[in-house]
């Protein structure tokens, strides 16, 4: 879980901190950064001198610790390496900002004053420097470490993290774009733990207790529909995918109505298969483990809204939730079964692996009765996504370019990318069944893009945007686990909407 870090901003010099250290920057070939120079002033060349000597020579990722530098009052200064002033770009920031979490918590300060918010990120704002630098040093202090009997402790853990800014005038600015990046943060902590839980004990009710939870505290609206409700509602596709398991599967509908009553909102919907074994088309078995990640989608769109309703926007956002396994027990789906879905359309199941967009249909479905502005549904959907993508970017689909962009745009600002992938009717063809209006799979090629087009096809009555979070949402291999996006494209894409980011 977090650590708690308590953060706050600050205007002032770096040398007259009184803090257990301040941090600041020193680019390649020993250029000291702003911040520094005021501290190698008050120290009368003592940084510069250590930085000749060729202790600290600004490289990307290296740090250097100091002790009673003379002239200031903390007790430390760290000294953070930050590579090429000209490559010195969104992401080299965010990496400046992760390597002084961690060496922080590697020396015995309870406090540190941050002198990295200012460095020159071309064309950045204030806001967005405080906004990003506050959501990636509480993300990088998160952990998940709750299975574990003995915790790796943290000597003196780091309590308190103070910014330093040049002007005061920017404070109010930046007051409120830290609150924003504390409350994306917490969202995406929301959306690791989620993820990270094992899938024993993240099953679907699991996921519902904790959207209720989440409705209590934050004084949000909550529905739960049961296998009957989504019986009478008709979403024989999503039924069809749980009757393999003997986990109930839950539609979860929460409301965060920040905005007027007449405003129609934003409908953000999250794949939840909280186990995803294939079904009767049952995956092979290395890394099956990591299909307990197939609910980040869920998780997702969950953590947005924890962080929406943290920052009070006002807008209307509602989450739907479809909660469910996709085991092969006797009940499950066969290939060549044909279910009518909520929408009437009927569809041929090839394959039982395709088990999300058989319930993300019911669910995108289900979304019509709030008559919505935007539907976005976020998704783990297909391997072929990580295949075209990789870890980098989420794929993109859209029925209105519009959307598109400001999706696009959002994920720019928040540097959690996604890329627009094509959604012509030409692939739509591949979806062709002989028995049912389409089949649940179109074949080897273009499986990002099949799977956006069967999609596409419940999303008929509204703007709707999809994103293919399979190879973004979590990391596999050795440092396995779930990353937290894409909460902070959707925070930012809600924030704008809001007219509250700058
Ligand atoms: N949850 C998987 C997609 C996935 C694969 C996510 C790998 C993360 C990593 C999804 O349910 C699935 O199995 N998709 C199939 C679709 C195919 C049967 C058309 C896939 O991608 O192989
Ligand atoms: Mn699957
Ligand atoms: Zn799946």
């Amino acid at each position: 879980l977090e650590q708690p870090v308590e953060f706050s901003i600050k205007s002032g010099s770096p040398e007259k901190q009184r803090s257990g250290c301040v941090v600041v920057g020193v680019f390649d070939s020993r250029r000291l950064t702003l911040p520094a120079t005021l501290l190698d002033k008050a120290a009368n060349g003592y940084i510069s001198d250590i930085v000749r000597r060729g202790d600290m020579e600004g490289k990307a990722g290296t740090t250097l610790l100091l002790h009673a530098v003379p002239g200031t009052l903390c007790d430390r200064v760290l000294l953070i390496g930050l590579g090429k002033e000209k490559a010195f770009h969104e992401k080299e920031f965010g990496n400046a900002i992760r390597t002084a979490i961690k060496a922080l918590n590697e020396t015995g300060a309870f406090d540190a004053s941050l002198f990295l918010i200012e460095l020159p990120v071309r064309k950045r704002s204030i806001a967005w420097r405080v906004r990003q630098g506050a959501m990636i040093a509480k993300d990088a202090a998160y952990k998940f470490d709750q299975f574990k009997s003995k915790k790796d402790e943290v000597r003196r853990p780091l309590r308190k993290l103070t910014f330093g800014i040049e002007r005061r005038g920017e404070l109010a600015v930046a007051e409120r774009a830290l609150a924003q990046g504390i409350a994306i943060a917490e969202g995406m902590a929301l959306a690791r733990d989620l993820g990270n839980l094992p899938p024993n004990i993240c099953h679907p009710a699991h996921v519902a207790e904790r959207a209720q939870a989440m409705a209590g505290e934050l004084k949000l609206e909550c529905e739960i529909l049961e296998r009957a409700d989504m019986e009478k509602l008709g979403m024989h596709s999503l039924l069809a995918v749980a009757r393999g398991s003997h986990q109930p599967p839950k539609l979860i509908v929460v409301h965060h109505k920040g905005g007027k009553p007449g405003d129609k909102p934003v409908v953000l919907v999250g794949k939840g298969v909280t186990f995803d074994t294939g079904g009767i088309s049952l995956k092979p078995a290395p890394d099956m483990d990591e299909m307990k990640y197939d609910m980040c989608g869920a998780a997702g769109v969950l953590g947005t809204l924890q962080a929406v309703a943290r920052m009070q926007l006002p807008l209307n956002l509602t989450v739907i939730v479809p909660a469910t396994e996709n085991m092969p027990g006797g009940g499950a789906s066969r290939p060549g079964d044909i279910v009518t879905s909520m929408s009437g359309q009927t569809i041929e199941i090839l394959n039982t692996d395709a088990e999300g967009r058989l319930i993300l249909c019911d669910a995108l479905t289900y979304a019509e009765r709030f008559d919505p502005d935007t539907v976005i549904d976020v998704a783990t959907l297909t391997g072929a996504c990580v295949v075209a993508l990789g870890a980098v970017a989420s794929g993109l689909f859209a029925n209105k370019d519009s959307l598109a962009h400001e999706l696009i745009a959002a994920g720019n600002e928040a540097h959690d990318r996604a890329w627009h992938m094509p959604l012509w009717d030409d692939y739509q063809e591949l979806l062709k069944s002989p028995f049912a209006d389409m089949g649940n799979i179109g074949g080897r090629w273009a499986g990002a893009i099949t799977a956006a087009c069967f999609l596409s096809r419940f999303a008929g009555k509204f703007k709707w945007a999809h994103l293919d979070v399979a190879g973004t949402a979590y990391k596999s291999g050795a440092d396995k686990g779930a990353t937290g996006r894409p909460v902070p494209l959707l925070a930012h894409y809600l924030l704008q909407r809001a007219g509250q980011l700058n």
